[in-house]
């Protein structure tokens, strides 16, 4: 049985939709502004937040779905998407305003965290969300060298002003100390280091922080625990066996600090012969997929082995990645699958308003 189209009815159908980055029912979050329904075209205008724009396109087509499903095929739905503003909220007590705060983090080095890290940050951005990129990595950052930019941060105020990259704040431990500093610092040093490079940078505004994190240690995922409540953590592993077990230990690591996982992504997941257009699985095909469905968290996607990536990191040039036909698919693809897994998940439990934590 079709609903009526009238105003009320579609009042009370927006009642049920979860705005995607709070999981609150649309109608009571003011994003559902007007609604007119005359000779069976109903006329709607909602509000997304930058937060949300890389499920848009998703969110609008499962929307209209619904609509139809509901008030029959006859009827016209005309949505007029406008842009939401919802400020972000202050994150633990260190002053940071962030909606979302991701570690990415793997169990072994060279699995391509930092590529991930990048390629997500940028891709967040390039979708329309305001994003930064923080590298804690303090035993090897390599943002710098990823993303080409090198430099010393200003001091304005007792504020680190970031770097910035593709129009992003971009921050490095490599920016702010020489590698041989960095790597002596262990326990509390460690702790009040990271703490303050995150602290005391001006980040602005932000709908995700992204934190490049260094291999497998459990030292800096404890440090960022206890300094704020992060949103999660996204693991990146390769598909072959030793790998993955690696990825078990990434997992437990982030759950044990109380950091949820977000997702894991299969790096270096086949090579695509440039030559023929053939796929070589070298490390095996589809472990991190199965690892994920056994430790039950969503599988974000893949990305081949491709030599665009390492030549555009080698280059500084890790934004060219995006437009690269081979690679870019994948890496839009991924970014496409966080945000999604990010709404679903608040669609079931709201994130909650977030709690001081003692440092
Ligand atoms: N899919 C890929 N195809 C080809 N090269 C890749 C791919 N992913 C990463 N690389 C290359 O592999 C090297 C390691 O990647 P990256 O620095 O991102 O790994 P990492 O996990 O952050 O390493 P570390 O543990 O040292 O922090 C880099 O040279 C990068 O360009
Ligand atoms: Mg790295």
């Amino acid at each position: 049985m079709t609903q009526p189209l009238d105003v009320e009815s579609i009042q009370g159908f927006f009642a049920n939709v979860k705005d995607p980055e709070t999981g609150r029912p649309m109608s009571k979050t003011g994003q559902l502004s007007d609604v007119t329904v005359s000779d069976s075209i109903a006329k709607i205008r909602l509000g997304l937040t930058s937060h949300s724009s890389p499920v848009k396109e998703h969110f609008l087509e499962s929307t209209k779905e619904q609509l139809a499903a509901k008030f029959g095929g006859e009827s016209k739905f005309e949505i007029d998407v406008f842009e939401f503003e919802r400020p972000a909220p202050k994150v633990g007590q260190i002053g940071l305003t962030a909606k979302s705060v991701i570690a990415v983090g793997s169990g072994k080095g060279g699995v391509g965290k930092s590529t991930v890290a990048a390629s997500m940050a940028l891709g967040l951005k390039r979708a329309g969300c305001k994003v930064g990129l923080c590298d804690v990595d303090v035993y090897g950052p390599s943002i710098p060298t990823l993303v080409g930019v090198h430099g010393q941060p200003a001091q304005v105020e007792n504020k680190i002003q970031p770097l910035e990259w593709n129009g992003m704040p971009v921050m490095s431990i490599g920016f702010m100390v020489p590698p041989e500093q960095a790597v002596i610092w262990r326990g509390p040093m460690l702790h009040s280091a990271v703490t303050q490079f995150i602290r005391d940078t001006a980040w602005g505004d932000l709908d995700y922080l992204i934190i490049d994190m260094p291999p497998g240690t459990g030292d800096i995922a404890l440090t960022l625990s206890q300094m704020m409540p992060l949103t999660g953590s996204v693991v990146v592993c390769t598909p072959q066996k030793v790998a993955l077990l690696d990825a078990i230990k990434a997992v437990a690591m982030f759950q044990k600090v109380n950091i949820p996982v977000l997702g894991v992504v299969e790096n270096m997941s086949g090579f695509i012969c440039p030559d023929n257009g053939q796929r070589y699985d070298i490390f095996g095909k589809g472990g991190a997929k199965r690892f994920a469905e056994e430790v039950k968290v969503p599988f974000l996607g893949e990305i081949p082995l491709n030599m665009q990536i390492r030549v555009n990191g080698d280059e500084g040039k890790m934004d060219g990645c995006f437009d690269d036909a081979i690679v870019g698919p994948y890496l839009q693809k991924i970014v496409f699958q966080l945000s999604k897994s990010l709404a679903d998940k608040y669609a079931v439990e709201p994130p909650k308003a977030s709690l001081p934590v003692l440092g």
